[in-house]
């Protein structure tokens, strides 16, 4: 891949196409894209506010974004010359897919290389929730550990019960084969149903989303976030579920109606929650932040070393690909694709 980017844009390019990378990504990844274009590299956190975005944006053909980038149809329809926003993350909700489609502006993305990390996460945040691990933790931690007690810090066993995966995508049905080796069964929702053999190979059954929340110990959420899913999950949903189900979201937050959400934890309608994701990231909703039986992590579900770099690289080849006039290996918006 590298390599073939090496000699097509050597051969295509006599003048360096401009890149504009808006927030810090791996190093490897800015030599790759520097290694055949001007970059203009935002190397901070803190990112790009959408008029500085679209100052520096002037004059590149690419734009290396993250999902703190918001492209609204708004900045999209400011944007002149740009060919590709290749977006670091397997999500694009950040993205006004029709304008940039409109506009004529491929939209890349990152999957699969981040969909056992991810749920790895999501297993990690069930296990925690269910067996009180940040708690216990805590516990010791602060001293307060004085003596052992019969139902010290007892939490909900996991293996044997039943979990719910709403959304049996890549990264859902990676969590059922986690569930498998807990002896979990497994129940899923999506719009369409899975392969009868990808259902044999997680004995997975396929049931309603309203089956699924009042029969679920464990609630695990894998859904992209658009208009159908946003606040998928509300009060009426979390009053379907079982006052001992614990829920979890490695997702995108207003999948869920985190305002319900904490009433429900509250009132004791279900019994915790493992959040990666919140409504208004990276602010939390101040009631999660009271409640002992949820345990919040701050959006790290492919957060490992191994993964992030891969994502980086990944979305630089998706930006090299489409300089060069090659389809992008990870298209989102094929309708923009004009051949070349
Ligand atoms: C994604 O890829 O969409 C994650 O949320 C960030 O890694």
């Amino acid at each position: 891949m590298i390599v073939r980017a090496e000699v097509a844009v050597a051969q295509l390019h006599s003048v360096r196409p401009s890149v504009l990378v808006t927030k810090r990504i791996f190093p490897e990844a800015i030599e790759l894209l520097e290694r055949y274009c001007e970059v203009d590299y935002e190397a901070t956190d803190d990112g790009l506010p959408a008029e500085q975005l679209l100052r520096r944006a002037r004059g590149k053909q690419a734009i290396v974004s993250q999902l703190t980038d918001k492209f609204t149809a708004d900045v999209i329809n400011q944007l002149q010359g740009i060919r590709v926003i290749a977006n670091v993350a397997v999500g694009y909700d950040n993205v006004d897919l029709d304008a940039a489609t409109r506009a004529g502006i491929l939209v890349t993305n990152t999957p699969d290389v981040l969909t056992d990390t991810t749920a790895d996460l999501a297993f990690g945040l069930l296990l925690a929730a269910a067996r009180r691990i940040v708690e216990g933790h805590q516990f010791v931690h602060s001293g307060q550990w004085k003596n052992w007690a019969i139902d010290l810090l007892a939490g909900y066993d996991v293996h044997h019960k039943t979990l719910g995966i709403v959304g049996f995508g890549r990264i859902g049905r990676a969590v059922a084969r986690r569930a498998l080796g807990f002896s979990m069964q497994i129940l899923y929702y999506d719009l369409e149903r899975a392969p009868a053999e990808v259902e044999q190979e997680l004995d997975a059954r396929y049931v309603s989303l309203e089956e699924l929340l009042r029969n679920s110990d464990f609630v695990s959420i894998h859904v992209p976030l658009n208009s159908n899913t946003r606040h998928l999950i509300g009060a009426r949903e979390l009053g379907l579920m079982k006052p001992t189900a614990i829920l979890i979201n490695t997702a995108r937050g207003p999948v869920i109606d985190e305002e319900a959400l904490v009433r429900a934890l509250r009132e004791g309608i279900i019994a915790g929650a493992g959040l990666d994701v919140f409504e208004n990231e990276p602010r939390v909703h101040p009631g999660l932040l009271e409640l002992r039986q949820v345990v919040l992590t701050p959006h790290i579900g492919s957060a490992s070393i191994e993964t992030r770099r891969k994502m980086c690289l990944m979305a630089v080849e998706n930006a090299l690909a489409a300089l060069r006039g090659e389809r992008p290996p990870n298209l989102v918006n094929p309708e923009a694709w004009k051949g070349n």
